[in-house]
């Protein structure tokens, strides 16, 4: 079995187990190899406007890639937050059967603010105990944040979503608990051990200068709002990558020694096609050593959401001006 194989095997074994992989395909004399990561996010399922099919030719691009690692960056259905469970039911089952299960090799996925289900409720069903219940029901996973090793590296994935009463309805915002264990798992990596972090909301990005101007931040619902917080914990180690996602558009900013990648979208802008120059599609990230690529690929799927149409009761955000300065229309993250 070839060192592809190999990890791709052991990731398989390992997500069927429910539990962290051990996987390594260390190389004792020569330089470390080259490890294939292909990463998608925001896809936004949902039933209607052939997303399904949209989500197919994702999959089936995905498999084309042969990565030895498959990460989401989430918002793998769309409106969960403002949905009850029934509603959103469909939605998951089109994601898993269209995208999710299509898959050589079963994603690692991080959650999106979309894939909260009944935080806050607008169709009348009752708030959610736990709105992160069904995500990880889906998913499988014990926990909304985790840490796992892959063929000499770590992989950390974090949950940035503080739900808050506020206009912005949630926060980008690593709270005590999670910042507490983030920093109990970072005491058992070693220094060396190139990371990389997975967070749905990003800690770096330009998009607020690049779309609305210099001196413009970005919203507490768009960014981690602790970001300094975050990135100062991993002081002391080799903080490789990070995959972010949530404001669908591709970008790659390299700030000290981090490469910071927006992945672009699955669903492009929400499936009304094309968003601020980025298509529907997702990435892959070749890493050697200290050498990243990054490279977009675009599905070719022609958007049959009509323009115009669809605003719907979760979309009010950007209306009301709260994201993106309005170049955008009528639509959450
Ligand atoms: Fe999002």
């Amino acid at each position: 079995m070839n060192r592809r194989n190999f990890l791709a095997a052991s990731l398989a074994g390992a997500a069927g187990l429910g539990f962290p992989m051990r996987a390594s395909w260390a190389t004792p004399a020569g330089p470390r190899e080259t490890l294939r990561l292909t990463y998608f996010t925001d896809i936004h399922a949902r039933t209607e406007w052939d997303v399904p099919e949209a989500m197919a030719l994702a999959a089936r691009k995905i498999n084309e890639t042969d990565g030895d690692l498959v990460i989401c960056g989430g918002d793998c259905i769309t409106d969960g937050f403002q949905s009850g469970r029934e509603a959103v039911m469909p939605r998951w089952k089109a994601y898993q059967e269209s995208l999710a299960k299509q898959l050589k090799v079963p994603a690692r996925t991080a959650i999106g603010n979309h894939d909260l289900v009944g935080a806050i409720p607008e169709d009348g069903s009752q708030p959610e105990k736990d709105p992160r219940a069904l995500f990880r029901k889906e998913m499988g996973v014990k926990m909304t944040y985790s840490s796992f090793p892959v063929g000499g590296y770590q992989v950390v994935m974090l949950d940035p979503f503080k739900i808050t009463d506020d206009e912005f309805k949630y926060h980008g915002f690593i709270d005590e608990t999670q910042m507490k264990w983030l920093k109990g798992e970072l005491e058992k990596i070693k220094p060396e051990t190139p990371i990389i972090l997975v967070c749905h909301m990003p800690l770096l990005t330009s998009f607020f200068q690049a779309t609305v101007g210099q001196g413009k931040a970005g919203p507490p619902n768009r960014v981690v709002t602790n970001n300094l917080e975050v990135l100062e914990a991993f002081a002391g180690h080799r903080l490789h990558l990070v995959l972010q996602g949530h404001l669908h558009v591709n970008e790659i900013l390299r700030w000290r020694d981090t490469t910071f990648i927006t992945g672009g979208a699955v669903s492009g802008k929400w499936w009304r096609g094309e968003y601020h120059g980025t298509r529907e599609g997702f990435g892959v990230v070749t890493m050697r050593d200290a050498k990243i690529n990054w490279e977009y690929r675009e599905l070719g799927w022609e958007a049959k959401r009509p323009q115009g149409a669809g605003v719907r009761e979760g979309e009010r955000e950007r209306e009301r001006g709260l994201v993106d300065g309005g170049r955008g229309q009528g639509i959450a993250s």
